[in-house]
């Protein structure tokens, strides 16, 4: 290893051992930080300026020299060495190499402790803003298929039994209602998270006329926060982001469980497009759903990363601690886990095809139609828990003699209640019950249209803002 300078190297004598390098750098996962470490670093040196710390010149010079360590990482052309732990180090002995000793004010008021739990905030801002992106464009895709079967019919299930039949439009947009939630989420998050941890030094602040205010207005945060010790110690909003990180993967493996169940011989409801499916090695039939087993899997790293942020958390003493060091490895892996599962369903949704002959064939399965009948009963003024038993008694009937309801004829329906009409076939048959549904939000073709109508324009615009809003970075 070749020796290079430190900033504690009057401290501490002689060179650190190899297996402290390895083990305590981070520059190999928070070198990702560098934008936003830059731009933390041009509003602290410009405050610095404003207060007279520095003089305008030396703003100027460490503003340029920074400027061009920027856009040498950016072309690949920066050399990073771990020696120097982490990216604020390695910025600032880029910067210091290249401009001297103005270099060497950078720091004046400020401790990597602030300067990180800043970066980290940065760079979660924009992390925030391109997931919202791409659950607006997984929701969009969502409401693209539910608009070609809005009137297709598919048996609903509970407990992955026949329950009660609903447009395929209904069911599609359960998730986007799902991935709404999501995004709303990602915004509080985003709400909580953005004021400026600048200034705050190590743990105390600081002795020096900084104005923390300025730092914070220069990058967009929306306050300061009012407590040094906590500003420098403070992971909660990682916990929350990488949790709502952790429930966009369960949503998004609730529908890829929904889908791999789907695609089997024995469903075959789902058809995936061939680009999205694997085989096998040796069978040569097969056609594999495996991206959605693996988004499914991955599910569980993205557990795995909340509940190792919260455990770095627990217990931890008060501030800063190197512990924390630990906190972008998770966030990093929660986030691009889920980027990568949010665009490879988006994917899958935007090619995939429903069997609707194949679909259709079910619904005189299961009884689809029994709580339809209920309520036709209700209707007749039969107490709702008397239908129940009537129809749980012509059920059992059916499965004996194999017939559906809608078969049935007027003495048999005779048999168990009198106040059955003809009318009573206009409620029975999967068609007939999701055209009847009347309730607001119901699973039922009319519905399903009106929300559809509703996410098309919601998220046509929503999409532009979020667009435009990055063009403007
Ligand atoms: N690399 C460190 C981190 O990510 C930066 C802060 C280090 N602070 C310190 N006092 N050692 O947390």
């Amino acid at each position: 290893m070749s020796k290079v300078k430190r900033s504690w190297e009057k401290r501490l004598a002689g060179e650190p051992d190899k297996l402290t390098v390895d083990f305590v750098e981070s520059l190999s996962y928070d070198k990702r930080l560098y934008k936003y470490d830059i731009v933390g670093s041009i509003a602290h040196a410009q405050m610095l300026a404003e207060q007279k710390l520095i003089t305008n010149d030396e703003f100027k010079k460490i503003k340029n020299g920074l400027i061009e360590i920027s856009e040498e990482i950016a072309a690949g052309r920066f050399k990073f060495d771990k020696q120097h732990e982490d990216i604020h180090m390695a910025i600032e002995a880029a910067m210091i190499a290249k401009i001297g000793e103005a270099g060497e004010k950078l720091h004046t008021g400020r401790s990597r402790n602030d300067q990180v739990a800043a970066d980290i905030r940065l760079w979660m801002r924009d992390e925030i803003e391109i997931l919202r992106a791409k659950i607006t464009l997984l929701q969009q895709a969502f409401v693209k298929l539910a608009d070609e079967y809005a009137d297709d019919i598919m048996p609903g299930y509970t407990h992955l039994q026949h329950a009660q039949p609903i447009v395929i439009a209904a069911y599609l947009l359960s998730f986007v209602e799902q991935f709404e939630r999501d995004y709303i989420r990602l915004k509080s998050c985003n709400d909580l998270l953005n004021v400026s941890p600048l200034g705050s030094g190590a743990i105390a602040g600081s002795t020096l006329p900084i104005d923390r205010k300025s730092t914070a207005k220069q990058l967009g945060f929306s306050d300061i926060s009012y407590n040094t010790i906590d500003a420098v110690g403070d992971r909660d909003f990682c916990v929350e982001f990488i949790f709502n990180c952790a429930l966009i993967a369960t949503h998004l493996s609730r529908f890829a469980e929904d889908w791999i169940i789907f695609c089997s011989s024995e469903f075959d409801f789902v058809w995936l497009d061939d680009s999205f499916c694997t085989s096998s090695s040796l069978m040569p039939q097969k056609r594999n759903p495996d991206l959605l087993e693996l988004i499914r899997a991955k599910t569980g790293s993205v557990y795995g990363a909340l509940i190792a942020m919260l455990t770095i958390l627990k217990g931890q003493p008060s501030s800063y601690n190197r512990d924390l060091q630990e906190d972008k490895v998770h966030i990093f892996a929660a986030a691009d886990t889920v980027e990568a599962c949010l665009d490879v369903a988006q994917a899958i949704v935007s090619t995939a095809k429903f069997n609707t002959e194949k679909i259709s064939s079910h619904l005189d399965e299961g009884f689809l139609d029994a709580t339809s009948l209920a309520d036709y009963l209700v209707e007749k003024g039969v107490s709702f828990r008397k239908a129940h038993g009537i129809v749980g008694s012509l059920v059992a009937y059916c499965e004996k003699q194999k017939k559906k309801l809608s078969r049935l004829s007027l003495d048999e329906f005779g048999k168990y209640v009198t106040v059955v009409d003809k009318d009573v076939y206009e409620y029975l048959g999967a068609k007939n019950v999701v055209s009847k549904y009347a309730s607001e939000a119901a699973a039922g073709p009319k519905q399903a249209k009106r929300q559809i109508v509703y996410w098309k324009k919601e998220l046509d615009t929503r999409y532009l803002m979020l667009d435009s809003r990055k063009r403007r970075k």
